[in-house]
């Protein structure tokens, strides 16, 4: 049976503490939408700069590599079990580097996803590079891909265009690195920034919508999503994470946190300043999921 680790009072967040192979295979519920940031598998000893000093960039065990066989399998297994998660209009985005990101496109196709779109998400803040021996690393990619190629999927796209001053939205996205604000309840190697993520979030989900993210790490997501004032299912692995993740949604349960949050991020505060007038956190008397 599967407990939830940690359940907001609204109930917009659930977070669950386990294998998301184990997890996503004893339930049934269906998802508007997935954000997947699953392991690169590139935590092999590698050494970057951090504040002058040369760092080891090893994230955990759990981003230790395996065999080009095992990365594949692991991969299609995680894409089968969201896609059996997802509604028949869902979709589902996926982030990666060069490292794993063509290999999970041709997964995408050869399980019947159709994929939309490719989001290069160009950081204007990189690492820099230490070795210069080629050019610094400072774009990530993030696929996105509906359920169905015959279904139709959401895609807010007045909303994007209007985030966009008015042009159409393009798929380069110029967004910062994480930002020290952040990690103000503590740190994940691998936290995405909450911009990116809410955007990601307004462009295709809509109103109380479910979000899943079967590698939740510190939950960039389930925060994004509530933000948002749409509804969110973590799976994490790590202890330590689940907890950051309880942390970080019971911070914005104080206004105050909330509201400067929604003031950082510019896609929300642009919706709070011209389109919604200020929505409260949304109260969610059924608990939905089946536990
Ligand atoms: C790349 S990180 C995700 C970071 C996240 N996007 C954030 O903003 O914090 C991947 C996470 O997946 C977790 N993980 C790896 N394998 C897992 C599995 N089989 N089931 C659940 N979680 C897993 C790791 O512990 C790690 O925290």
């Amino acid at each position: 049976m599967i407990e939830s680790f940690y359940k907001s009072n609204n109930r917009d967040f659930t977070i669950v503490h386990g294998d998301c192979f184990d997890v996503l295979s004893q339930f049934d519920f269906k998802f508007d939408m997935v954000f997947a940031d699953p392991p690169y598998f590139l935590s092999n000893g590698g050494i970057s700069y951090q504040a002058g000093k040369v760092v080891c960039v090893d994230k955990g065990d759990w981003d230790k590599g395996g065999t080009a066989e095992s990365i594949m399998e692991f991969n299609r297994n995680w894409l089968t079990l969201c896609r059996e998660k997802l509604k028949d209009n869902g979709t589902i985005w996926i982030s990666g580097t060069h490292h794993n990101i063509f290999s999970i496109a041709n997964l995408l196709t050869e399980l019947g996803y159709k994929i939309l779109n490719v989001i290069t998400w160009a950081k204007t803040n990189p690492p820099p590079n230490i070795s210069c021996r080629f050019f610094t690393y400072s774009t990530e990619f993030i696929l996105w891909a509906r359920k169905s190629p015959k279904v139709p999927h959401k895609y807010n796209y007045e909303l994007m265009k209007a985030i966009n001053d008015g042009k159409q939205m393009t798929d380069v996205w110029r967004l910062s690195a994480i930002l020290r604000w952040e990690k103000s309840c503590g740190k994940h190697p691998t936290q995405k920034p909450l911009a990116l993520l809410s955007r990601i979030i307004l462009a295709s989900t809509n109103h109380n919508d479910w979000i899943l993210d079967p590698f939740a790490g510190s939950s960039t997501t389930g925060i994004a999503a509530n933000l948002c004032n749409r509804r969110f299912l973590g799976i994490e692995k790590e202890i330590e994470y689940v907890e950051l993740s309880k942390r970080r949604r019971m911070e914005i349960d104080n206004e105050e946190v909330r509201c400067n949050y929604i003031k950082k991020l510019k896609d929300l505060s642009f919706i709070d300043d011209r389109l919604v007038i200020k929505e409260p956190p949304m109260e969610y008397g059924i608990n939905e999921l089946p536990f």
